[in-house]
């Protein structure tokens, strides 16, 4: 089935942030966004990992009540809710994103962004997009989207990666319908004229990577994504989303009216 999630275009969405992202941080961040990206959560059974433990869980631990209060909380920016996973495991990573659905996640998103070595030294993490883990990146799907029933959105590593695009259009037509581009090397042609790529690809097309205010903002939608993410520029300033997404919908508005 495509949906074509028109409620969520020409909007701003809060990107993941691992440390920060939990419900209380989108309630108060991301007034005015359209999606909350909860996360990135890891579930893992290895030790000692580098990461801010309130993001961690071990197979079996009980993020369920976890995620029962945080996606609640994160609902008060009156956003939609997203979370997002990475794990060693394919079968854990499935279990947390099922349970975020079962507690109310309107989006599920796998992290294939992460440069941590625990998941690169796996083939995982951004290594999951990566010409030679392809069968894996597609096992991956295909075993997430048969278990899950909400949007998946599939984050890889910066876009402006040469094989990025045909990596991740076998996440396309392994029927991921959105796509959260980092562009990683912000402006660039090669990776402005990427987004242009992926919205031929996709259903929907979130991209960031250093929107610092409208222009960036306008530079990405007009380049073919449906939404703008952001996350530095949240973190550095509780009203930076509200007031970009004010801008943008005044713009959408003066558009129409024309
Ligand atoms: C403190 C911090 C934590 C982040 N944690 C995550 C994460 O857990 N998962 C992820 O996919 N991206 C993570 N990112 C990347 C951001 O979601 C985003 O893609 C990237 O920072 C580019 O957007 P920006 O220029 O608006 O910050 C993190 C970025 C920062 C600064």
């Amino acid at each position: 089935m495509t949906d074509n999630f028109d409620d969520l275009r020409n909007s701003v969405i809060l990107s993941e942030l691992g440390g920060y992202g939990n419900g209380i941080f989108c309630a108060q961040y991301a007034k005015g966004a359209s999606v909350v990206m909860m996360g990135t959560y890891i579930i893992d059974s290895a030790r000692n990992i580098h990461y801010p433990p309130e993001f961690i869980f071990r197979p079996g631990g009980n993020y369920r009540s976890y995620f029962e209060a945080h996606i609640k909380e994160a609902r008060l920016s009156g956003a939609k809710v997203a979370v997002s996973a990475i794990g060693s495991e394919l079968k854990d990573v499935i279990d947390m994103l099922v349970t975020a659905e079962q507690c109310g996640a309107d989006f599920i998103s796998l992290c294939a962004h992460s440069a941590m070595e625990l998941y690169t030294k796996q083939g995982l993490g951004y290594k999951l997009c990566m010409p030679e883990n392809r069968d894996n990146l597609k096992r991956w799907i295909s075993e997430i989207l048969s278990a899950t029933s909400k949007p998946l959105i599939l984050k890889p590593g910066s876009v402006w990666h040469d094989y990025i695009v045909e990596s991740v259009s076998i996440a396309a037509q392994s029927g991921t319908p959105i796509v959260h581009a980092n562009l990683g090397l912000a402006f660039e042609p090669e990776a402005i004229a990427t987004i242009g790529e992926l919205s031929q690809i996709f259903d929907f097309v979130i991209a960031g990577g250093g929107i610092t205010g409208i222009d960036g903002a306008k530079e990405v939608l007009e380049a073919g994504a449906g939404a703008v993410s952001v996350a530095k520029a949240a973190i550095q300033d509780v009203h930076f989303i509200e007031q970009l997404g004010r801008e943008l919908k005044e713009i959408v508005i003066s558009k129409s009216a024309q």
